[in-house]
């Protein structure tokens, strides 16, 4: 095969056809172009059951069609892709082309992607897809323009001139998939939602019994656990909770552990169902408010969280979920569930896995419920379907709702600049922040931006994040050996949010090594890396001070002590700490000398 590429490269036929869509033999600069972008989704892709959803970064850097170097971004807060790619490329960094499925911006004034590119000499940078969040939108490539790198974005700056097309809205399409979370998330205010379903050949998912173990093959359940794996929760109804008493673990060996949540009216469950075991993955059980109360607090006291409706349903759910900053869910519901969650379009994805086998049974469950439609014309259509052999199965997979591509919607062109000084922090008098990547989101604690602190011998010791300072202050002083370990551990971790969960496990499994006054030292340990934070960033100390004569309100929906809750119940220390360091700073800097 590549000995009849090679000589066709010299034959005379291979000239003739440079300029036409239809040629094979010889590979042109654009497709070339496209498959180096589709290798850096590729490559952004693989963070995706390892950590959390999160916007999927990748960086692959070329000479010609060598690949020189290649990064992604693992977790928020984590060394960026960019950076990772030419750490790799070394000096071949210099006059290359670096290669993003999208545009840099993981957390607001993070400007170490393109400082990491330009400092290696990258001379032109391929941008897939501009950010969809639009107060990161076209920041790091106009930086990147204004240090003299030349920048193309596919389909803005590419597609127009380019002869194979086809290839490059391909290789723009991975960009899109990879990132689909993040677009709905932007376009819509929701999480990406993905139904899965696993149904025999005459359409049931179970016996008329109710017997369901197992519809699929083994390599379909392994599927499964990968699907689970790239979710930030799994949401099923309390049927199935009741019926099969699933555990929904992802059991792939990545460090993330979606959680679960359970929607029930009722709360009508057994006391002992795997659910409400936390220790591993977080349940929430979503309810109507003021259901079964004496079950809501034996669920509160196995530490199972417990978020009451006023009405319950499949659109508020996810507007919750969106409030806790959730970009990606899987649905293993019913087909009682599942309907009115299409039904009420909150559902953008299906992945069904069909065995072949025939159970019958007019009774016997089927996927989707009831959706009201009486003519065949009414049936939904799925985009972009496609087919894949997983054992004996078939696995289909399609949208319901087209990923959005944001370029129509947001300005396109550099207005960014021109956009934002209409959305002044003066305007409201509530600035909200959460995840690192909302406008606010370097006041999270789990922003990229490592701080270095005295430890009790008056050492200096640098810390990744401020979350892994305060995670690992829980068992500071180390008195005993475990408790140093501890420490050390939370120190290494990967990410803020490997940080979070290992210090707040740790803490479950052993209270006895958590110091004993921590509740009353916690909000000075906060406050001592918050001012370390702000004092030593100067951008993130600017950007506070901006903020003069708002309210700041850490958005977490669930913390009680650290955030704002759900509708204003909680304590927002958090945003009380930053605001009490704004003062401080303001009246630091006012002070004459
Ligand atoms: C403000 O000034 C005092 C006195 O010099 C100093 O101790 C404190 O750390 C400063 N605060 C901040 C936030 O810089």
């Amino acid at each position: 095969m590549v000995l009849a590429l090679s000589f066709a490269a010299f034959s005379p036929v291979a000239s003739l056809c440079t300029r036409t869509n239809s040629c094979s033999l010889r590979s042109t600069p654009h497709s070339q172009e496209a498959s180096l972008l589709r290798q850096a989704a590729e490559v952004a892709d693989l963070s995706a059951g390892l950590t959390a959803p999160h916007p999927n970064f990748g960086c692959v850097i070329a000479r010609g069609t060598d690949v020189v170097g290649h990064g992604f971004l693992y977790a928020q807060g984590t060394k960026c892709a960019e950076l990772q790619a030419v750490e790799i490329a070394r000096e071949l960094s210099r006059g290359a082309t670096a290669y993003l499925n999208l545009e840099p911006g993981d957390c607001y004034g993070d400007l170490t992607p393109v400082s990491s590119l330009v400092q290696a000499g990258i001379s032109r940078v391929v941008v897939g897809i501009r950010h969809p969040l639009h107060h990161l939108r076209g920041k790091a490539i106009q930086a990147l323009r204004s240090q003299g790198v030349q920048v193309d974005v596919v389909g803005e700056d590419l597609l127009g001139k380019a002869f194979e097309v086809h290839q490059l809205q391909e290789a723009l399409k991975s960009c899109l998939v990879v990132n689909a979370p993040l677009l709905y998330w932007a376009a819509y205010c929701v999480p990406f939602s993905v139904l899965k379903f696993a149904m025999t050949l005459d359409g049931k998912i179970a016996a008329s019994s109710g017997h369901a173990s197992w519809v699929s093959s083994k390599v379909s359940r392994h599927r499964v656990f990968e699907l689970r794996g790239r979710s930030d929760a799994i949401i099923v109804g309390g049927n199935t909770v009741r019926r099969d008493d699933p555990q929904l673990t992802a059991r792939h060996g990545g460090g993330h552990v979606p959680a679960r949540i359970v929607l029930s009216r009722t709360l009508d469950f057994p006391e002992e169902r795997k659910l409400w075991n936390v220790f591993d993955a977080y349940t929430i059980v979503a309810t109507q408010r003021g259901a079964c109360k004496d079950m809501q607090k034996k669920l509160a006291s196995k530490g199972v969280e417990v978020v009451e409706f006023d009405f319950l349903n499949p659109k508020d759910v996810m507007e919750y979920c969106y409030d806790r900053g959730y970009l990606s869910l899987l649905w293993e519901c019913g087909g009682s569930l599942s309907a009115p969650a299409i039904k009420s379009g909150v559902i953008h994805k299906l992945f069904a896995f069909v065995a072949p086998k025939i159970i019958g049974g007019e009774n016997a469950p089927s996927p989707v419920g009831e959706l009201g439609n009486v003519e065949m014309t009414q049936a939904i259509d799925l985009i972009d379907v496609s087919y894949e052999q997983i054992g004996p199965d078939i696995l289909v997979s399609g949208y319901i709702k087209p990923i959005p591509d944001l370029s129509p919607v947001i300005p396109s062109v550099d207005e960014t600049s021109a956009l934002d000084p209409t959305i002044s922090p003066y305007e409201t008098n509530i600035i909200f922040f959460y995840k690192t990547w909302d406008e606010y989101g370097v006041f999270s604690n789990f922003s990229p931006h490592p701080v270095q602190m005295p430890d009790e011998n008056g050492d200096y010791i640098m810390w990744p994040s401020v979350e892994h300072y305060y995670q690992a202050h829980k068992f500071i002083p180390a008195d005993a050996p475990l408790a140093g370990e501890f420490v050390q551990q939370i120190k290494i971790a990967k990410s803020p949010e490997e940080a979070a969960r290992l210090g707040r496990k740790l803490q479950r499994q052993h209270p006895e090594m958590v110091r004993e006054d921590w509740d009353t030292v916690k909000i000075d340990v906060m406050y001592s890396a918050l001012k370390c934070k702000f004092s030593t960033y100067s951008n993130l100390k600017s950007l506070l001070c901006s903020t003069a004569g708002c309210i700041l309100v850490e958005a977490s929906p669930h913390d009680l002590f650290w955030g704002g809750g759900r509708e204003g119940e909680g304590l927002n220390y958090l945003g009380r700490l930053l605001m009490k360091l704004r003062s401080e700073i303001m009246e630091n800097t006012s002070t004459p000398v």
